[in-house]
């Protein structure tokens, strides 16, 4: 039977470190603060901005989020991130995604400035990731928060075998970027699978830590899973709920049911991945914070 990963309870920790940091900036008369652009009404988009809003507020930062309708076109998008770019009192920016279809997603995130991209979702921030982290690098939030809970769990990935079944850009590619790297918190030997992977069981069950990361409803099942993996659950879908008590449900990739009782460790959906990716952006809108006062005073 499993250890849960208490995602809840380990961002927590993260976001009292970073409130008292936060705290360092507002006595030296710096108000930290990050801008979320959020477009149209996609649930789980909206899910993740309330939260997000919410931790800011506890770690005290000022978080203003930018409501535009789904009907808005790439021009009036890229009007606003500019304007978010030129403002000195905004640190941190992100475009929340996915978004509607008449957007062009790649000319938005290209737009938001570097120095402001805490998702480091912009290539150049790619880029650096690629080639090697200095200190002051945004790390991507979801692949960061998945390493932090592998590390306060007791599951340092240095030496095992981590498969990845997702490879998408905000976790599977960067996620297995950060693992390979060297340093006690990587030095893994990454494998990246997808949903069109032949006989995907055949390398799942080799995993000493799986990743699940491709957005299919609980589709690890428990046959797919070694006998005391350490498994991460990246997935948040929202589906009808089968006792009709509620209209929908949340469920992760996996089928926890049935991977609870094989796994050593698990995180769950909701209360896993989630808040550490939140714990993580915070951490990030401080990095950009500290730049930005860095670059004032040379
Ligand atoms: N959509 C799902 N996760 C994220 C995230 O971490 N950042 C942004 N901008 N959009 C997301």
């Amino acid at each position: 039977m499993a250890q849960l990963i208490d995602g809840k309870a380990i961002a927590a920790a993260i976001r009292t470190e970073t409130a008292a940091e936060s705290a360092a900036f507002r006595s030296a008369g710096v108000t930290p603060k990050l801008a979320v652009i959020l477009v149209g009404d996609d649930p789980a988009s909206g899910q993740y901005v309330r939260n997000k809003e919410k931790a800011c507020a506890e770690a005290g930062i000022v978080s203003e989020t930018i409501r535009l309708p789904g009907s808005s076109d790439t021009a009036a998008l890229l009007d606003r991130i500019r304007l978010l770019n030129e403002d000195p009192a905004v640190h941190g920016l992100l475009v929340q995604v996915p978004l509607p279809k008449q957007i062009d997603e790649a000319a938005v995130l290209l737009a938001v400035s570097p120095e402001k991209d805490v998702d480091c979702f912009h290539p150049l921030n790619v880029g650096r990731l690629i080639a090697g982290f200095d200190a002051d690098s945004f790390v991507p939030c979801t692949p960061a928060g998945i390493v932090e809970m592998l590390m306060r769990s007791g599951n340092p990935p240095a030496g095992k075998r981590v498969v990845i079944v997702g490879r998408s850009a905000i976790v599977g590619k960067p996620l297995a970027l950060l693992l390979m790297g060297k340093g006690p918190s990587a030095d893994a030997t990454v494998t990246v699978c997808h949903t069109r992977t032949p006989d995907l069981a055949v390398f799942t069950r080799t995993a000493d830590i799986l990743v699940a990361a491709a957005g299919r409803p609980e589709m690890i099942r428990g046959d797919m899973v070694r006998s005391g993996a350490v498994v991460i659950d990246v997935g948040t879908n929202r589906v009808p709920d089968p006792t009709g008590a509620k209209p929908y449900r949340w469920v992760g990739d996996v089928c926890f049911d049935e991977v609870f009782p094989k796994a050593s460790h698990i995180s769950p959906v909701p209360g896993g991945v989630g808040p550490m990716t939140i714990a993580m952006l915070l951490r990030n809108t401080l990095t950009a914070c500290r730049r930005h006062e860095r670059s004032r005073s040379t």
